[in-house]
């Protein structure tokens, strides 16, 4: 029995060397440690001894168990120590490695011109006014000096949702909703960029959707001159320090007299090329001093406040600023179009 006891240790002991990975060794300790392993087998015939040899085998047994349970103890601390070196090898980083690029976004077009624009009359001390895209025709019109059945309502194929409901086709509504909101007390200083709405067919320069943005000033001594400089600063900001504006005579109901206002072409420097068809000036919104009637109707006194008032078309000025020939091409979401509007532009 103790020759059986020998070699068992013998052979535990030469697995245990041998053992590579925690799973195997605690199988082993189940083993030969266990209920109903090998050292257990040989305990159980003891009693077939006589007391003398029984006392021997019973310590060899114990001396054996604790030789081997000290073995395994010491051979699973190597090998955590392994899984953990192991671990640490196998996570180690690579710093040589190109890194992930993340994809970044770039603003919109229109969206830059819009922020470029709201930056310029913020700095001059205009607020931002905001009004509803689903307009009464009251607002979109009426007050605007356009009656129902007014012929100057032919300017602007509009989409009707009811007889006194409308999209606004243009953002000139928010005139009257700022002006009404100032009880006839000045003075206002705002402009409004928002989304607009006509009955257009779509092409290279139509869009039924498209956006302005609304420039209106009401206080007391207002002339055109103040006017001109505005858009002289606005011309400048978006075209270049270089560029001249000049006024030609126009209609507008709700403003008298009415401009067209034209700017030298960044393209040519004003000396004639085909994106001014060669005039050296290029067409790029419409203004005017704010018609008395208009002052009248939304509060204010005529003989006491002028203003003067503007809008812009933010596709218009996106086109001409970029160079882009098709007003469609800011609608697509095509990605090819829009990532060349990088950030890095804004550096
Ligand atoms: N609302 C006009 C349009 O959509 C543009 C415009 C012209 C606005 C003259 C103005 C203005 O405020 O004074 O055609």
């Amino acid at each position: 029995m103790l020759d059986q006891l020998h070699v068992i240790e013998k052979e535990a002991t030469e697995k245990i060397q041998a053992c590579q990975d925690l799973k195997t060794l605690n199988d082993l300790r189940v083993l030969y440690l266990g209920k109903k392993g090998p050292i257990q087998e040989v305990m159980k015939k003891m009693k077939e001894l006589d007391k003398e040899e029984r006392a021997k085998v019973g310590q060899v047994s114990n001396q054996v168990k604790q030789e081997i349970t000290k073995l395994i103890e010491s051979k699973k601390e190597v090998l955590e120590q392994k899984a953990i070196e192991d671990q640490i090898a196998s996570e180690t980083i690579d710093i040589s490695l190109p890194a992930y690029q993340l994809p970044t976004g770039t603003i919109h077009p229109l969206s830059r011109v819009i922020e470029e624009l709201e930056d310029l009359f913020i700095g001059m001390g205009y607020d931002i006014a905001e009004g509803p895209e689903v307009e009464e025709d009251y607002y979109n019109f009426e007050l605007l000096n356009v009656p129902k059945g007014h012929p100057a309502r032919d300017m602007q194929d509009t989409f009707y949702i009811d007889e006194n409901n409308l999209l606004r086709s243009q953002t000139s509504p928010v005139q009257a909703r700022v002006m009404l909101k100032a009880k006839g007390e000045g003075p206002i200083k705002i402009i409004c960029p928002g989304k607009t709405y006509r009955r257009d067919d779509d092409d290279a320069t139509h869009s039924h959707q498209f956006m302005q943005i609304e420039g209106l000033v009401v206080d007391r001594h207002i002339t055109m001159g103040d006017l001109k400089g505005t858009l002289e600063l606005f011309a400048r900001k978006m075209f270049g320090q270089k560029r001249q504006i000049r006024f030609r005579p126009s209609y507008f109901p709700f403003t008298e007299p009415s401009v067209e206002v034209d700017i030298s072409c960044h393209n040519c420097d004003g000396k004639g090329c085909a994106m001014c068809k060669h005039t050296g000036w290029i067409e790029a919104l419409g203004a005017g001093m704010v018609n008395p009637h208009v002052l009248e109707m939304c509060g204010f006194d005529p003989q006491e406040y002028q203003g003067f008032a503007f809008g812009i078309g933010v596709e218009r000025v996106a086109m001409l600023k970029y160079g882009i020939d098709n007003i469609r091409s800011f609608y697509t979401d095509d990605l090819r179009f829009l990532e060349q509007f990088t950030r890095k532009d804004d550096e």
